[in-house]
């Protein structure tokens, strides 16, 4: 979902996940209208994880015990789980910042944070919302490359918006460009533009 500031990329997927009701409109996943659905059920149901444009993490907690407060949450084996919370510190190149709390952590630690907690679950759906915000070309090329594997390997249907074309359209099968809301141009990008 490409667009500019205000196009309501972060509206769209906060009523995907229940946290706006539509005025008016449905949102149907799966060919079931959830739009009454709460936020809850319907991300565990659907299997729906989003990583939130800002925030996404407990700041007075540290790295590693926000992976494990989710784990917590989602895997019962405790060695599954502490495998699973050091598999994504690793992935995510965490390690120097592991014993560190979220709120000292640079803007693009905490994308790579918030990106690693919606992963510790097994996810259908995975939304992310401006991905490649405040990350360094190398962060940008290794979440284009998790998103790919995502899509090609575990089946999983991910949905990203940002600003700027670049980083986007090499690594999505289809685009759509919003303004004011309103989806003006759709489409599959040219496979040139596709790196992964
Ligand atoms: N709950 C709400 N009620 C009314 N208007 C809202 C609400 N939430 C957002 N808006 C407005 O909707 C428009 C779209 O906002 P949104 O945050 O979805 O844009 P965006 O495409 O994510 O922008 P950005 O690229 O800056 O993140 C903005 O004008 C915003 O003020
Ligand atoms: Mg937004």
């Amino acid at each position: 979902m490409l667009g500019p500031n205000g196009a309501g990329k972060s509206s769209i997927y906060h009523s995907i996940i229940g946290l706006v009701k539509p005025t008016f409109g449905k949102i149907i996943i799966d060919g079931i209208d959830v739009t009454n659905i709460p936020t809850h059920q319907r991300c565990t149901k659907f299997g729906i994880s989003w990583v939130p444009q800002y925030g996404g993490s407990w700041s007075d907690l540290t790295v590693y015990d926000n992976l494990v407060a989710i784990a917590e949450l989602h895997i019962k084996s405790k060695e599954e789980r502490l495998a699973k919370v050091n598999n994504l510190i690793r992935k995510f190149e965490l390690q120097n910042v592991v014993n560190l709390k979220s709120k000292f952590l640079s803007g693009g630690q905490v994308r790579k944070l918030t990106l690693a907690m919606s992963m510790v679950k097994n996810t259908k759906i995975l939304i992310l919302d401006e991905p490649f915000a405040a990350l360094d070309p190398q962060s940008v090329r290794m979440i284009q490359q998790i998103i790919v594997s995502l899509q090609m390997f575990e089946k999983i249907s991910v949905s990203i918006s940002d600003h700027s074309s670049r980083d986007l359209l090499s690594c999505v099968d289809n685009a759509m460009v919003l303004s004011e809301g309103k989806i003006v141009a759709k489409g599959t990008p040219p496979r040139s533009d596709k790196k992964y």
